[in-house]
């Protein structure tokens, strides 16, 4: 049978994916997506950020209930939560953004199949499953995106052992609760169900927890985590998990055995690679499994792309959607950039962490002159407000040049808040124009200034 032919097809429909292909559609390509999954948007929208977020809100509410709203006034009585409602509504407002993504597939024009892909040779691209078809394509994007990485011996079953996307719909609150690694997953799936009641052990192979981002908040935040009652166990290399019985036992090297009711492994993702055909077309991976690109997101091989979590750098949706966007822009004008140091990384546990720009490790290790400008939320009316006056904002600027390097924050509504800075990085700003910028009186977005103020000069409020 002749293979269906396309301008653009992009294996994948994650954020990198998705995006890529109506970009495509939008610059007048006539595009395709495929995707194994009939439901579009890929690990972040089924399984990963959007879930995430949605039962760390519900759990937060209850949290909030049941230990903050005496501290306002607010009389409740006895407060209880329902897991099952706070499973349905996850999954209703995942259900809802991936029919979004499907229904801007329409809207622009773009072609969609079900089923797997693979590379087939120069410029040709099989599908197999509920679509079963031979394409082809001047230009192809890879955006497969990535899977939970394993552990040497520890045994996952896809239910008491298993990664984030089982943590994201057990039935029942774990009574104990192991996390393998404190990053962005352990951090945030640990926080939602010691939120519930679980009795929840974070162990950390190195002596630090969120391992990318400043020193200073992974130190400042370890501190708040302890004291709403999650347990660390920092340089504790994990030799083994399994199933035993009604428990699970976890094996650490030079301590005793811990039993527990679940174990969550979240030790870092590794790109999707397997079954693309990459052979077929010549391309070989990097020593982390990842696909080489130049700077266009080209392959080795002539009319191939790889962007998003396949590639180099942060394993992000927004990095990926960047990439996506660009890499289409570069293919029909020749022009497509991402700039990789203002992307944002934000941790959303409660209060938020979030960093753009480069780290104060960073900055020293590179040996370039930087100074500092901090402030705290404590002295800022809104946060007293909303008592939410835990955490600061800490600005790195150029010491000769005030051009604003990174910002990091720890607190409430950081991740939010972290969109300025990444605008600051991205236009070239100084710390003096962050601080000579109004900001709404009263709201959290003064921490920022009153840290570019100490940056600049000296800070006016504290
Ligand atoms: P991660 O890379 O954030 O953290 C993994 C942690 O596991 C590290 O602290 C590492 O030192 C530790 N580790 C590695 N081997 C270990 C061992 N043998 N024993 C104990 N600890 C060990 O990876 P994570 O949390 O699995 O997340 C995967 C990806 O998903 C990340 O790249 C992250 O960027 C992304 N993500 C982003 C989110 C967000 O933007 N809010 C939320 C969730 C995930």
């Amino acid at each position: 049978m002749a293979a269906v032919s396309h301008d653009l097809v992009v294996i994948g429909a994650g954020p990198g994916g998705y995006i890529a292909a109506i970009r495509a559609a939008q610059l007048g390509l006539n595009a395709a997506c495929i995707d194994e999954n009939p439901e579009l948007g890929g690990t972040c929208l089924r399984v990963g950020c959007i879930p995430s977020k949605a039962l760390l809100e519900s759990t937060h509410r209850f949290h909030a209930a049941k230990h903050d709203l005496a501290a306002h006034g607010v009389q409740t009585g006895e407060v209880s939560f329902d897991l099952g409602a706070m499973l349905k509504r996850k999954d209703k407002i995942v259900g809802s953004l991936t029919r979004g993504v499907a229904s801007l597939f329409k809207k622009y024009g773009v072609t969609r199949y079900t089923g797997r892909g693979r590379l087939d040779g120069a410029g040709k691209i099989v599908v197999e499953g509920a679509d079963s078809v031979t394409l082809s394509a001047k230009h192809i994007i890879l955006a497969t995106g990535s899977a939970p990485a394993p552990l040497p011996g520890v045994q996952t079953d896809g239910d008491r052992i298993g990664g984030s996307t089982e943590a994201l719909s057990w039935p029942e609150v774990p009574g104990r609760l192991v996390v393998i690694g404190a990053g962005y997953i352990g951090l945030e799936l640990g926080s939602v169900w010691a939120r519930l009641g679980a009795k929840v052990t974070v162990l950390e192979y190195l002596d630090r927890i969120l391992p990318g981002m400043d020193s200073e908040i992974s130190r400042e935040s370890l501190k708040i985590f302890k004291k709403q009652g999650i347990e660390f166990r920092l340089s504790t290399k994990v030799t083994g998990a399994k199933v035993d019985g009604a428990q699970c036992i976890v094996d650490v090297a030079g301590g005793e055995p811990i039993a527990c009711h679940r174990v969550l492994l979240c030790v870092g993702r590794r790109p999707n690679t397997a079954g693309l055909g990459l052979d077929t077309v010549g391309i070989e991976l990097d020593k982390a499994g990842r696909v080489p690109v130049d700077h266009h997101w080209t392959t080795s091989a002539a009319g191939v792309y790889a962007i998003g979590d396949l590639v180099q750098g942060p394993m992000l949706a927004h990095k990926a959607e960047e990439e996506g966007a660009a890499c289409v822009e570069a293919i029909v004008t020749g022009f497509g950039h991402v700039n990789y140091d203002a992307i944002p990384g934000v941790v959303y546990t409660h209060p938020e962490a979030a960093s753009v720009g480069r780290s104060e490790d960073d900055l020293a290790a590179a040996g370039i002159p930087y100074k500092v400008g901090k402030a705290l939320y404590f002295p800022n009316g809104r946060a007293k407000a909303l008592d939410e006056t835990d955490g600061f904002v800490k600005i790195l600027a150029h010491k000769d040049t005030d051009r604003v390097l990174g910002v990091h924050i720890l607190g409430a509504q950081a991740g939010d808040l972290i969109a300025e800075a990444a605008a600051a990085i991205n236009f070239g700003a100084t710390a003096e124009d962050l601080a000579r910028t109004s900001h709404a009186h009263p709201s959290l977005a003064e921490v920022m200034k009153e840290a570019a103020l100490a940056a600049y000069d000296k800070p006016l409020n504290s």
